[in-house]
Protein backbone atom coordinates (compact mmCIF):
# COMPACT_ATOMS: atom_id res chain seq x y z
CA UNK A 1 0.00 0.00 0.00
CA UNK A 2 2.75 2.20 1.27
CA UNK A 3 4.64 1.50 -1.78
CA UNK A 4 2.28 1.83 -4.47
CA UNK A 5 0.96 5.33 -3.01
CA UNK A 6 4.52 6.75 -3.14
CA UNK A 7 4.63 5.29 -6.72
CA UNK A 8 1.63 7.21 -7.41
CA UNK A 9 3.16 10.29 -5.65
CA UNK A 10 6.30 10.11 -7.48
CA UNK A 11 4.68 9.47 -10.99
CA UNK A 12 2.49 12.25 -9.97
CA UNK A 13 5.45 14.67 -9.27
CA UNK A 14 6.65 13.92 -12.69
CA UNK A 15 3.46 14.75 -14.50
CA UNK A 16 3.14 17.47 -12.32
CA UNK A 17 6.73 19.12 -12.90
CA UNK A 18 5.74 18.52 -16.85
CA UNK A 19 3.34 20.40 -16.35
CA UNK A 20 4.63 23.06 -13.84
CA UNK A 21 7.56 23.30 -16.84
CA UNK A 22 4.30 24.17 -19.37
CA UNK A 23 4.92 21.12 -21.09
CA UNK A 24 1.99 18.18 -21.23
CA UNK A 25 2.83 14.31 -20.66
CA UNK A 26 2.33 13.40 -24.34
CA UNK A 27 2.20 9.22 -25.21
CA UNK A 28 4.54 7.95 -27.93
CA UNK A 29 3.69 5.07 -30.20
CA UNK A 30 6.75 2.95 -31.36
CA UNK A 31 6.73 0.00 -33.53
CA UNK A 32 9.12 -2.71 -32.51
CA UNK A 33 10.20 -6.27 -33.41
CA UNK A 34 8.79 -9.13 -31.86
CA UNK A 35 11.48 -11.65 -33.21
CA UNK A 36 12.65 -13.90 -29.78
CA UNK A 37 12.76 -11.45 -26.43
CA UNK A 38 12.78 -8.23 -28.39
CA UNK A 39 9.23 -6.97 -27.58
CA UNK A 40 9.84 -7.57 -24.13
CA UNK A 41 13.40 -5.21 -24.68
CA UNK A 42 11.59 -2.91 -26.05
CA UNK A 43 9.29 -2.84 -23.42
CA UNK A 44 11.39 -2.49 -20.35
CA UNK A 45 13.35 0.52 -22.31
CA UNK A 46 10.60 2.40 -23.04
CA UNK A 47 9.18 2.12 -19.79
CA UNK A 48 12.71 3.34 -18.42
CA UNK A 49 12.57 6.25 -20.60
CA UNK A 50 8.22 6.82 -19.78
CA UNK A 51 9.77 6.80 -15.79
CA UNK A 52 12.35 9.46 -16.90
CA UNK A 53 10.31 11.76 -18.84
CA UNK A 54 6.42 11.05 -17.34
CA UNK A 55 5.45 10.66 -20.98
CA UNK A 56 3.85 7.72 -21.75
CA UNK A 57 4.95 4.80 -24.66
CA UNK A 58 2.66 2.53 -26.53
CA UNK A 59 4.86 -0.50 -28.00
CA UNK A 60 2.57 -2.37 -31.16
CA UNK A 61 4.44 -4.99 -32.16
CA UNK A 62 4.91 -5.30 -35.72
CA UNK A 63 5.41 -8.68 -38.55
CA UNK A 64 8.16 -11.07 -38.02
CA UNK A 65 9.02 -11.30 -41.54
CA UNK A 66 10.66 -8.25 -42.38
CA UNK A 67 8.83 -8.04 -45.69
CA UNK A 68 5.51 -7.81 -44.22
CA UNK A 69 6.64 -5.73 -41.91
CA UNK A 70 7.84 -3.06 -44.80
CA UNK A 71 4.70 -3.36 -46.62
CA UNK A 72 2.84 -2.26 -43.35
CA UNK A 73 5.38 0.61 -42.93
CA UNK A 74 4.33 1.27 -46.33
CA UNK A 75 0.47 1.64 -45.98
CA UNK A 76 0.54 3.97 -43.12
CA UNK A 77 3.17 5.84 -44.69
CA UNK A 78 0.84 6.57 -47.69
CA UNK A 79 -1.55 7.58 -45.43
CA UNK A 80 0.28 9.78 -44.27
CA UNK A 81 -0.50 8.44 -41.13
CA UNK A 82 0.45 9.78 -37.30
CA UNK A 83 -0.35 6.78 -35.69
CA UNK A 84 3.21 5.81 -35.54
CA UNK A 85 5.88 8.11 -33.77
CA UNK A 86 9.02 6.24 -34.02
CA UNK A 87 9.50 3.66 -36.59
CA UNK A 88 12.36 0.53 -35.66
CA UNK A 89 13.51 0.29 -39.77
CA UNK A 90 15.63 -2.34 -41.43
CA UNK A 91 19.52 -1.38 -42.40
CA UNK A 92 18.29 -1.84 -45.55
CA UNK A 93 15.47 0.70 -45.98
CA UNK A 94 16.50 4.39 -45.23
CA UNK A 95 16.81 5.18 -48.78
CA UNK A 96 13.16 3.62 -49.65
CA UNK A 97 11.74 5.35 -46.89
CA UNK A 98 14.00 9.07 -45.62
CA UNK A 99 10.85 10.42 -47.15
CA UNK A 100 8.80 9.80 -44.63
CA UNK A 101 11.31 10.78 -41.78
CA UNK A 102 12.84 12.90 -39.99
CA UNK A 103 16.15 14.68 -39.84
CA UNK A 104 17.42 13.33 -36.37
CA UNK A 105 20.59 15.05 -36.56
CA UNK A 106 18.90 18.60 -35.03
CA UNK A 107 17.95 16.45 -31.84
CA UNK A 108 20.93 14.12 -30.95
CA UNK A 109 23.73 16.64 -30.01
CA UNK A 110 26.08 14.66 -32.34
CA UNK A 111 25.23 11.15 -30.25
CA UNK A 112 25.58 9.97 -33.89
CA UNK A 113 29.19 10.16 -33.96
CA UNK A 114 29.51 7.46 -30.93
CA UNK A 115 27.93 4.49 -33.23
CA UNK A 116 29.86 2.92 -36.01
CA UNK A 117 30.21 5.34 -39.45
CA UNK A 118 29.76 2.75 -41.85
CA UNK A 119 25.78 2.68 -40.17
CA UNK A 120 25.40 6.50 -39.69
CA UNK A 121 26.36 7.05 -43.48
CA UNK A 122 24.11 4.58 -44.53
CA UNK A 123 21.68 5.89 -42.50
CA UNK A 124 22.13 9.46 -43.73
CA UNK A 125 20.10 10.33 -46.97
CA UNK A 126 20.90 12.83 -48.95
CA UNK A 127 22.59 14.99 -45.95
CA UNK A 128 19.65 13.98 -43.59
CA UNK A 129 19.89 11.87 -40.91
CA UNK A 130 16.66 9.56 -41.04
CA UNK A 131 17.45 7.37 -38.56
CA UNK A 132 19.85 6.40 -35.67
CA UNK A 133 21.04 2.84 -35.61
CA UNK A 134 19.89 0.88 -32.75
CA UNK A 135 21.20 -2.76 -33.12
CA UNK A 136 23.62 -4.46 -36.02
CA UNK A 137 23.13 -7.74 -37.08
CA UNK A 138 25.50 -10.29 -38.86
CA UNK A 139 24.48 -13.93 -40.19
CA UNK A 140 26.67 -16.47 -38.20
CA UNK A 141 26.71 -20.55 -37.72
CA UNK A 142 25.44 -21.87 -34.61
CA UNK A 143 26.75 -25.37 -33.64
CA UNK A 144 26.31 -28.32 -31.25
CA UNK A 145 29.82 -28.45 -30.03
CA UNK A 146 28.32 -31.61 -27.68
CA UNK A 147 27.94 -33.42 -30.75
CA UNK A 148 31.01 -32.08 -32.91
CA UNK A 149 32.75 -33.64 -29.48
CA UNK A 150 30.87 -37.04 -29.42
CA UNK A 151 32.00 -37.78 -32.79
CA UNK A 152 35.17 -35.65 -33.29
CA UNK A 153 34.30 -33.96 -36.03
CA UNK A 154 35.28 -29.77 -36.62
CA UNK A 155 33.90 -26.71 -36.82
CA UNK A 156 33.07 -26.64 -40.59
CA UNK A 157 35.46 -24.35 -42.74
CA UNK A 158 33.72 -24.33 -45.71
CA UNK A 159 29.94 -25.44 -46.96
CA UNK A 160 31.50 -28.66 -48.77
CA UNK A 161 32.58 -29.74 -45.11
CA UNK A 162 29.01 -28.46 -43.44
CA UNK A 163 27.40 -30.55 -46.01
CA UNK A 164 29.06 -33.40 -44.97
CA UNK A 165 29.44 -33.32 -41.39
CA UNK A 166 26.06 -32.66 -41.24
CA UNK A 167 25.43 -35.85 -43.47
CA UNK A 168 27.19 -38.00 -41.34
CA UNK A 169 26.24 -36.70 -37.84
CA UNK A 170 22.56 -36.71 -38.95
CA UNK A 171 22.93 -40.65 -39.94
CA UNK A 172 24.14 -41.38 -36.65
CA UNK A 173 21.34 -39.55 -34.34
CA UNK A 174 18.82 -41.08 -36.63
CA UNK A 175 20.39 -44.18 -35.67
CA UNK A 176 19.98 -44.01 -32.26
CA UNK A 177 16.49 -43.08 -32.59
CA UNK A 178 15.90 -39.38 -32.72
CA UNK A 179 14.16 -39.64 -36.57
CA UNK A 180 13.38 -35.94 -36.38
CA UNK A 181 16.97 -34.56 -36.03
CA UNK A 182 18.65 -32.62 -39.17
CA UNK A 183 22.08 -31.35 -40.12
CA UNK A 184 21.23 -27.69 -41.00
CA UNK A 185 18.32 -25.58 -40.21
CA UNK A 186 18.23 -21.64 -41.81
CA UNK A 187 15.82 -19.42 -43.26
CA UNK A 188 13.99 -20.92 -46.94
CA UNK A 189 11.05 -18.68 -47.05
CA UNK A 190 10.42 -16.59 -50.17
CA UNK A 191 11.33 -13.01 -47.97
CA UNK A 192 13.96 -10.97 -47.11
CA UNK A 193 15.75 -13.40 -45.18
CA UNK A 194 15.89 -15.31 -47.72
CA UNK A 195 17.77 -12.75 -49.40
CA UNK A 196 20.06 -12.46 -46.58
CA UNK A 197 21.07 -16.61 -46.41
CA UNK A 198 21.22 -16.73 -50.51
CA UNK A 199 23.86 -13.97 -50.07
CA UNK A 200 25.64 -15.09 -47.87
CA UNK A 201 26.10 -18.26 -50.01
CA UNK A 202 27.16 -16.41 -53.12
CA UNK A 203 29.27 -13.65 -51.45
CA UNK A 204 31.20 -16.66 -50.16
CA UNK A 205 31.79 -18.16 -53.41
CA UNK A 206 33.22 -15.19 -54.60
CA UNK A 207 29.94 -14.54 -56.82
CA UNK A 208 29.30 -10.61 -55.85
CA UNK A 209 26.54 -8.74 -54.15
CA UNK A 210 23.42 -8.99 -56.98
CA UNK A 211 24.37 -5.55 -58.03
CA UNK A 212 27.74 -3.61 -57.28
CA UNK A 213 28.45 -0.32 -55.74
CA UNK A 214 28.37 1.04 -58.74
CA UNK A 215 24.69 -0.03 -59.71
CA UNK A 216 25.82 -2.93 -62.29
CA UNK A 217 23.96 -6.19 -62.31
CA UNK A 218 26.23 -9.02 -61.85
CA UNK A 219 24.61 -11.78 -60.36
CA UNK A 220 24.84 -13.75 -63.26
CA UNK A 221 27.65 -16.12 -62.89
CA UNK A 222 29.03 -19.02 -62.78
CA UNK A 223 30.08 -18.99 -58.85
CA UNK A 224 26.48 -17.96 -58.00
CA UNK A 225 25.07 -20.93 -59.82
CA UNK A 226 27.67 -23.34 -58.18
CA UNK A 227 26.67 -21.71 -54.86
CA UNK A 228 22.31 -22.24 -55.37
CA UNK A 229 23.40 -25.47 -56.59
CA UNK A 230 24.91 -26.37 -53.41
CA UNK A 231 22.06 -24.86 -51.17
CA UNK A 232 19.26 -26.70 -53.18
CA UNK A 233 21.47 -30.13 -52.75
CA UNK A 234 20.26 -29.72 -48.96
CA UNK A 235 17.01 -29.79 -49.48
CA UNK A 236 15.40 -32.82 -48.21
CA UNK A 237 19.05 -34.26 -47.59
CA UNK A 238 20.44 -32.29 -44.50
CA UNK A 239 17.28 -29.28 -43.89
CA UNK A 240 13.94 -30.38 -43.90
CA UNK A 241 11.83 -29.52 -46.90
CA UNK A 242 9.78 -27.29 -44.81
CA UNK A 243 13.26 -24.83 -44.53
CA UNK A 244 11.03 -23.19 -47.95
CA UNK A 245 8.92 -21.80 -44.97
CA UNK A 246 11.01 -20.76 -42.59
CA UNK A 247 12.34 -17.33 -40.86
CA UNK A 248 14.36 -17.35 -38.30
CA UNK A 249 12.51 -18.46 -35.28
CA UNK A 250 11.00 -21.45 -36.95
CA UNK A 251 14.93 -22.61 -37.69
CA UNK A 252 15.51 -21.42 -33.84
CA UNK A 253 12.68 -23.76 -33.00
CA UNK A 254 14.49 -26.79 -34.44
CA UNK A 255 17.54 -25.73 -33.08
CA UNK A 256 16.82 -24.78 -29.36
CA UNK A 257 14.37 -27.99 -28.93
CA UNK A 258 17.96 -30.04 -29.80
CA UNK A 259 16.73 -31.37 -33.45
CA UNK A 260 19.66 -29.49 -35.63
CA UNK A 261 23.26 -29.69 -35.99
CA UNK A 262 23.85 -26.19 -37.32
CA UNK A 263 21.39 -22.91 -37.69
CA UNK A 264 22.32 -19.93 -39.47
CA UNK A 265 20.76 -17.42 -37.87
CA UNK A 266 21.81 -13.58 -36.31
CA UNK A 267 23.34 -13.43 -32.68
CA UNK A 268 19.85 -12.43 -31.03
CA UNK A 269 19.38 -16.84 -30.89
CA UNK A 270 22.23 -16.81 -28.18
CA UNK A 271 20.60 -15.34 -25.61
CA UNK A 272 17.79 -17.65 -26.15
CA UNK A 273 19.70 -20.79 -26.82
CA UNK A 274 21.29 -20.01 -23.07
CA UNK A 275 18.36 -19.61 -21.37
CA UNK A 276 17.40 -21.11 -18.20
CA UNK A 277 14.94 -23.81 -19.89
CA UNK A 278 16.52 -24.26 -23.20
CA UNK A 279 17.49 -27.80 -24.05
CA UNK A 280 20.65 -26.77 -25.01
CA UNK A 281 22.07 -24.54 -22.71
CA UNK A 282 26.01 -24.92 -22.46
CA UNK A 283 26.25 -27.14 -25.57
CA UNK A 284 26.46 -24.40 -28.22
CA UNK A 285 29.11 -22.75 -30.11
CA UNK A 286 29.01 -19.75 -32.76
CA UNK A 287 31.25 -19.29 -35.85
CA UNK A 288 31.96 -17.19 -38.81
CA UNK A 289 29.38 -18.94 -41.54
CA UNK A 290 31.74 -21.37 -43.67
CA UNK A 291 33.50 -19.95 -46.77
CA UNK A 292 32.62 -21.39 -50.21
CA UNK A 293 35.43 -23.94 -51.15
CA UNK A 294 39.20 -23.77 -49.94
CA UNK A 295 39.52 -20.07 -51.95
CA UNK A 296 36.42 -19.06 -50.97
CA UNK A 297 35.35 -16.32 -48.11
CA UNK A 298 33.49 -16.04 -44.67
CA UNK A 299 30.67 -13.89 -45.26
CA UNK A 300 27.77 -13.29 -43.20
CA UNK A 301 25.29 -10.60 -44.08
CA UNK A 302 24.99 -7.19 -42.41
CA UNK A 303 21.49 -6.73 -40.95
CA UNK A 304 20.57 -4.94 -38.06
CA UNK A 305 17.80 -2.31 -36.96
CA UNK A 306 17.24 1.61 -36.87
CA UNK A 307 15.03 4.05 -34.83
CA UNK A 308 13.43 6.78 -37.10
CA UNK A 309 10.69 8.87 -36.48
CA UNK A 310 7.97 9.77 -38.92
CA UNK A 311 7.75 13.02 -40.25
CA UNK A 312 3.86 12.85 -39.44
CA UNK A 313 4.27 12.32 -36.13
CA UNK A 314 2.74 15.27 -33.90
CA UNK A 315 5.25 14.53 -31.06
CA UNK A 316 8.56 15.16 -32.82
CA UNK A 317 10.61 16.65 -29.97
CA UNK A 318 9.61 13.88 -27.83
CA UNK A 319 9.61 11.18 -30.18
CA UNK A 320 13.09 12.32 -30.54
CA UNK A 321 13.98 11.99 -27.32
CA UNK A 322 12.87 8.32 -26.92
CA UNK A 323 15.28 7.73 -30.28
CA UNK A 324 18.08 8.71 -28.20
CA UNK A 325 17.71 7.23 -24.85
CA UNK A 326 17.21 3.87 -26.75
CA UNK A 327 19.75 4.31 -28.78
CA UNK A 328 22.11 5.13 -25.87
CA UNK A 329 25.39 3.60 -24.82
CA UNK A 330 23.36 2.12 -21.48
CA UNK A 331 20.47 1.07 -23.46
CA UNK A 332 22.82 -0.44 -25.91
CA UNK A 333 24.40 -2.66 -23.35
CA UNK A 334 21.53 -3.68 -21.48
CA UNK A 335 20.35 -5.19 -24.50
CA UNK A 336 23.42 -7.10 -25.32
CA UNK A 337 23.93 -8.35 -21.86
CA UNK A 338 19.95 -9.33 -21.76
CA UNK A 339 19.02 -10.52 -25.96
CA UNK A 340 22.66 -10.50 -27.25
CA UNK A 341 21.77 -7.58 -29.34
CA UNK A 342 24.67 -5.98 -31.12
CA UNK A 343 25.78 -3.31 -30.14
CA UNK A 344 26.30 -0.06 -32.48
CA UNK A 345 28.88 1.83 -30.35
CA UNK A 346 32.13 0.00 -30.52
CA UNK A 347 33.29 0.76 -27.35
CA UNK A 348 30.90 -1.60 -26.25
CA UNK A 349 32.92 -3.72 -27.67
CA UNK A 350 35.50 -3.15 -24.87
CA UNK A 351 33.04 -3.86 -22.19
CA UNK A 352 33.89 -6.77 -19.91
CA UNK A 353 30.31 -7.07 -19.17
CA UNK A 354 28.85 -7.49 -22.49
CA UNK A 355 31.89 -9.93 -23.21
CA UNK A 356 31.35 -12.25 -20.60
CA UNK A 357 27.75 -12.29 -21.85
CA UNK A 358 28.12 -12.77 -25.36
CA UNK A 359 31.89 -14.27 -25.64
CA UNK A 360 31.43 -14.21 -29.53
CA UNK A 361 31.13 -10.48 -29.56
CA UNK A 362 34.69 -10.11 -29.26
CA UNK A 363 35.71 -13.58 -31.34
CA UNK A 364 33.66 -12.69 -34.15
CA UNK A 365 34.41 -8.55 -34.43
CA UNK A 366 36.03 -8.97 -37.94
CA UNK A 367 32.83 -10.50 -39.02
CA UNK A 368 30.43 -7.95 -37.29
CA UNK A 369 32.79 -5.05 -38.75
CA UNK A 370 32.87 -6.42 -42.50
CA UNK A 371 29.39 -7.66 -43.04
CA UNK A 372 28.21 -8.10 -46.36
CA UNK A 373 25.96 -5.40 -47.37
CA UNK A 374 22.99 -5.70 -49.47
CA UNK A 375 23.17 -3.74 -52.52
CA UNK A 376 20.39 -1.33 -50.95
CA UNK A 377 22.72 1.72 -51.44
CA UNK A 378 22.89 0.91 -55.21
CA UNK A 379 19.26 0.29 -55.94
CA UNK A 380 17.93 3.13 -53.46
CA UNK A 381 14.31 3.30 -53.81
CA UNK A 382 14.02 0.29 -55.64
CA UNK A 383 15.95 -2.77 -53.51
CA UNK A 384 13.00 -3.74 -52.28
CA UNK A 385 12.10 -5.05 -55.73
CA UNK A 386 15.57 -6.32 -56.72
CA UNK A 387 15.34 -8.30 -53.06
CA UNK A 388 11.71 -9.73 -53.93
CA UNK A 389 13.60 -10.70 -57.47
CA UNK A 390 16.39 -12.34 -55.69
CA UNK A 391 14.51 -14.27 -53.09
CA UNK A 392 11.79 -15.90 -55.14
CA UNK A 393 14.24 -16.68 -57.88
CA UNK A 394 16.23 -18.72 -55.27
CA UNK A 395 13.38 -20.27 -53.84
CA UNK A 396 12.58 -21.51 -57.29
CA UNK A 397 15.80 -23.06 -57.40
CA UNK A 398 15.57 -24.50 -54.00
CA UNK A 399 12.33 -26.01 -54.30
CA UNK A 400 13.75 -27.86 -57.92
CA UNK A 401 11.62 -25.65 -59.88
CA UNK A 402 14.50 -24.09 -62.00
CA UNK A 403 18.07 -25.06 -62.41
CA UNK A 404 20.20 -22.38 -60.85
CA UNK A 405 21.45 -20.95 -64.73
CA UNK A 406 18.07 -20.55 -66.07
CA UNK A 407 17.03 -18.56 -62.77
CA UNK A 408 19.83 -16.43 -62.79
CA UNK A 409 19.44 -15.71 -66.57
CA UNK A 410 15.53 -14.91 -65.91
CA UNK A 411 17.07 -12.77 -63.02
CA UNK A 412 19.50 -11.03 -64.47
CA UNK A 413 17.26 -9.30 -67.12
CA UNK A 414 14.59 -8.44 -64.30
CA UNK A 415 17.42 -6.61 -62.59
CA UNK A 416 18.51 -5.08 -66.13
CA UNK A 417 15.30 -4.00 -66.62
CA UNK A 418 14.15 -2.43 -63.17
CA UNK A 419 17.63 -0.28 -63.81
CA UNK A 420 17.47 0.71 -67.13
CA UNK A 421 16.64 3.75 -66.08
CA UNK A 422 18.99 4.19 -63.36
CA UNK A 423 18.32 3.27 -59.82
C1 LIG B 1 17.35 -9.55 -39.32
C2 LIG B 1 18.30 -8.47 -39.83
C3 LIG B 1 17.66 -7.66 -40.91
C4 LIG B 1 17.16 -8.57 -42.00
C5 LIG B 1 16.22 -9.60 -41.45
C6 LIG B 1 15.80 -10.60 -42.52
O1 LIG B 1 16.32 -8.98 -38.61
O2 LIG B 1 18.73 -7.65 -38.79
O3 LIG B 1 18.57 -6.72 -41.41
O4 LIG B 1 16.56 -7.86 -43.04
O5 LIG B 1 16.82 -10.30 -40.40
O6 LIG B 1 14.98 -11.58 -42.04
Amino acid sequence: MFRSNGFQWILGGLAASLLAGGLQAKTITISCGAVGAEKQLCEEGTKAWSDKTGHEVKVVSTPNSATERLSLYQQLFAAESGDVDVFQIDVVWPGMLAKHLVDLSEYTDGAQGEHFEALVENNTVDGSLVAMPWFTDAGVLYYRKDLLEKYDMEVPETWEQLTDTAKAIMAEERDAGNDRFWGYVWQGRAYEGLTCNALEWVASHHGGTIVDAEGEVTINNEQAAEALALASSWIGNISPRSVLNYTEEEARGVFQSGNALFMRNWPYAWSLAQSDDSPVRDKVGVSALPKGGEDGQHAGTLGGWQLAVSRYSENVDEAADLVRFLTSYEEQKRRAIEGSYNPTIPDLYRDEEVLSAVPFFGELFETFKNGVPRPSSATGDQYNRVSNAFFNATHEVLAGKQEPGQALNGLEGQLKRLGRRGW
